[in-house]
């Protein structure tokens, strides 16, 4: 149900608050639900036992939830290294690989995560599979310069097959624009055995691929809450 699906979300996001967040610690702020579940325990954290943390956003939402709980914001020009990153998932497979943009943010949040000591992810039991694929099936988001799409989209099914649709708006004719000024390519791939480092690699080297989000070898833990609120573990 929406609650025990809400439950496994809060519990997720409580628990690597708990565990991770240090007085005087750089923090990075994820994009999606189940992070606003993380600031809410953050806030209450910072203020009960009186830490200084410094908040590093990685999307125009995270920004507004840093602000709405009147937490500190930084920058990446001021605090380049970050303690740790929480942030949600699409999918995490068993070799921690990720799938991240469904919410459109994956630049900003692996540009976070990629300058982060740790990176943690918070996720309801709906996001834990053993292949990708197998669990969140609207594929592997890729953000691109917008004149490039076409070429792009069709060099990506040219050699690795599957389908690809330019992300639409849904309260606006035409494309999903991110916070970057992009479009969103969501790949459907139907071959589930590649190799997904690989994969990633060549696609970022197509030009006018600015990111995908394919998340190879950046978490450290997963957390995935359950629907009778108890919290599973994989790192
Ligand atoms: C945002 O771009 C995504 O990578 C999110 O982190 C991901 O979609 C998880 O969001 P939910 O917590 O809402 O599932």
């Amino acid at each position: 149900s929406t609650m025990s699906l809400e439950k496994a979300k809060q519990v997720a996001a409580y628990r690597a608050v708990d565990e991770f967040v240090t007085n005087n610690c750089v923090f990075g702020v994820g994009s999606g639900s189940t992070v606003v579940y993380a600031v809410q325990r953050l806030a209450e954290k910072v203020e009960t036992e009186n830490l200084k943390v410094t908040c590093i956003p990685t999307s125009f939402q995270a920004k507004q939830l840093i602000f709405k709980h009147n937490l500190t914001l930084g920058e990446l020009d001021t605090n380049p290294i970050l303690d740790v990153t929480i942030d949600g998932a699409d999918e995490v497979d068993a070799n921690m690989t990720l799938i991240k943009g469904g919410g459109g943010c994956l630049l900003q949040e692996k540009i976070v995560a990629s300058c982060s000591k740790i990176m943690i992810v918070i996720a309801d039991y709906t996001k834990d599979s053993k292949k990708l694929g197998e669990r969140y099936k609207k594929g592997i988001p890729i953000e691109v310069i917008p004149m490039a799409y076409v070429p792009i989209k069709n060099k990506i099914v040219s050699v690795y097959g599957g389908d690809i649709k330019l992300r639409s708006a849904v309260a606006k004719a035409g494309p999903v624009v991110t916070d970057n000024g992009n479009f969103i390519l969501d790949w459907l791939f139907t071959n589930q055995d590649l190799d997904w480092h690989n994969v990633s690699t060549a696609i970022k080297n197509i030009p006018g691929v600015v990111e995908t989000g394919l998340f190879v070898n950046m978490c450290h833990k997963a957390y995935f809450g359950q629907p009778e609120g108890i919290v599973i573990e994989r790192s």
